[in-house]
């Protein structure tokens, strides 16, 4: 059997107090009762909303083989049938099997960081990595105090190249996170304004990301933006934790990774890169700028991984934009199609003004409109007015002509835009939805994009539901 750990390696590394007869191994880890599956190990950690000890009977009726659980809660377990091992504290009994996992393994470990651009840019890494050897990345975001420790606990012993993305609301999560993983490659992709209202400016924001060289093995790379405005803070903190190797990307005429030419379509890209010297054509499955400046930085990490970059570079065509994050729909209306751009996975300055790019990028047909469907981007604290009202330069600057809103802090970007935009505004995502449904046209292209905590999910939900997918037919409206 190809266990994930011998329940002996596991409880070595958990350092608990077994009960019952421990199963010879185990084949995955699960936090999560609805996701066990049977040969799992279940850690019953109090996660965002729920404390796993309240799941533990479901998940051993889903298969779970052994069950973590903390000493404290054990009284109130009642009668289980199944093995278990006590601990402490069962998270950071997590992050021991983590370290262990990192210790055992000889794989090549990326890591990333950044103000957005963090899930695209490991699922990037994963496909271009893959022609090179086995890869490892979480299935989702995963970049917090349980999603890394996780992550990197399901890491099978004969991983080749590890991925991993590490997050952060706030300074000091990414430190005890990164040192788990100790990447050989640290990649920040970019540094803006998310969660900017738990910080006092962008500088405060680029050290707490800087966190991240902290945990980089002796001799790793740091890998950097040179266009972002916070390389030079960003290379003086990776300097002053003894980080001696920086590479860098971006379009500026000193970086390692160099975009020296875009091409960029609807529906993919093309840039021309040069790395370390060499120019390379590499086509891009996915459309817009920054998914291309994203695919520098991963360019350069298979490089300094040692990744066969002609199988890197081919892996990078296949890419698709993902659910909520770029991924398009065509839409059946009437006689002709509309086009959906899914953003609404999230929203902040920087990733909101990607979005207008890919759909200024886009041509409607007909009588379609370009139109903006917005929602609040929320964390942005006292800077929350300025950061709203400011999308109105790139909206313009796009030649967006309809702009469809919703939410307490688009108030502000409505007031901002002059006549000559058609703005449309709801205080919530529900009359919006309503109002998006029954508005769109053939030929239309929409484009939805707020902070998850707007649920802009069910207006994309709302279209797909009211409109089937388009056949394509050969002929465009
Ligand atoms: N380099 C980039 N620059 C600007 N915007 C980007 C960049 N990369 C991705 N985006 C935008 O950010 C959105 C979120 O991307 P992604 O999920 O990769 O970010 P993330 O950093 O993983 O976010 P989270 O912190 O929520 O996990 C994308 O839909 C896209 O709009
Ligand atoms: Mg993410």
């Amino acid at each position: 059997m190809n266990w994930l750990w011998t329940s002996q390696a596991m409880n070595a590394a958990l350092g608990g107090r077994p009960i019952g007869t421990l199963p010879e191994g185990i084949t995955g880890i699960s936090i999560d009762s609805r996701s066990v599956v049977a040969g799992d190990a279940f850690f019953a950690i109090k996660g965002d909303r729920v404390d796993g000890h309240d799941y533990a009977s479901l998940a051993v009726a889903n298969g779970a083989s052994v069950i973590v659980v903390s000493e404290a809660k054990l009284p109130a377990l009642g009668r289980l049938t199944v093995p278990m091992i006590v601990v402490e504290d069962v998270l950071s009994a997590l992050g021991k099997l983590a370290v262990a996992s990192r210790e055992r393994s000889s794989a090549r470990i990326v890591a990333v960081t950044g103000s957005v651009g963090k899930t695209t840019t490991k699922e990037m890494l994963r496909q271009a990595l893959a022609p090179s050897g086995n890869v490892h990345a979480a299935v989702a975001s995963f970049n917090n105090h349980w999603g890394v420790p996780l992550t990197l606990a399901r890491m099978p012993a004969e991983t080749a190249f590890g991925v991993f993305e590490i997050g952060m609301n706030h300074a000091d999560e990414i430190r005890p996170l990164v040192k788990m993983v100790r990447p050989h490659v640290a990649i920040i992709t970019t540094i803006a304004a998310a969660h900017l209202g738990h910080f006092k400016d962008l500088e405060e924001i680029a050290a707490a990301k800087a966190e991240i060289f902290e945990g980089l093995e002796a001799g790793g790379t740091a890998i950097l933006n040179r266009d972002n405005k916070q390389f030079d803070v960003l290379e003086a903190q990776a300097h002053s934790v003894g980080v001696s190797h920086i590479c860098t990307f971006g379009q500026h005429a000193k970086a390692d990774f160099r975009l020296a030419d875009f091409e960029g379509g609807s529906e993919s890209s093309t840039i021309w890169a040069v790395l370390n010297g060499d120019t390379v054509e590499v086509h891009i499955g996915a459309p817009g700028r920054h998914i291309a400046e994203n695919a520098l930085a991963v360019l350069g990490a298979a490089l300094l991984v040692g990744a066969d970059m002609a199988g890197a570079v081919s892996a990078l065509a296949g890419i698709r934009a993902v659910k909520g994050r770029g991924e398009r729909h065509r839409l059946a209306i009437g006689e002709g199609h509309l086009t959906l751009i899914d953003e609404s996975y999230n929203a902040n300055p920087a990733s909101i003004r990607a979005a207008i790019a890919l759909l200024a990028a886009t041509t409607p047909h007909s009588s379609g409109r370009r139109i903006a469907i917005l929602g609040d981007m929320l964390e942005m604290g006292e800077f929350s007015q300025q950061v709203h009202e400011e999308l109105a330069g790139p909206i313009l600057a796009a030649g967006i002509t309809h702009v469809w809103l919703a939410g307490a802090e688009m108030a502000a970007l409505r007031d901002a835009l002059p006549d000559s935009v058609e703005v449309v505004y709801f205080p919530t995502t529900l009359e919006l939805g309503d109002f998006v449904v029954h508005s769109v046209v053939p030929g239309d292209v929409l484009m939805v994009k707020s902070s998850l905590g707007l649920g802009f999910g069910k207006i994309v939900a709302a279209l797909i539901d009211n409109y089937p997918p388009f056949a394509d037919t050969g002929h465009q409206l």
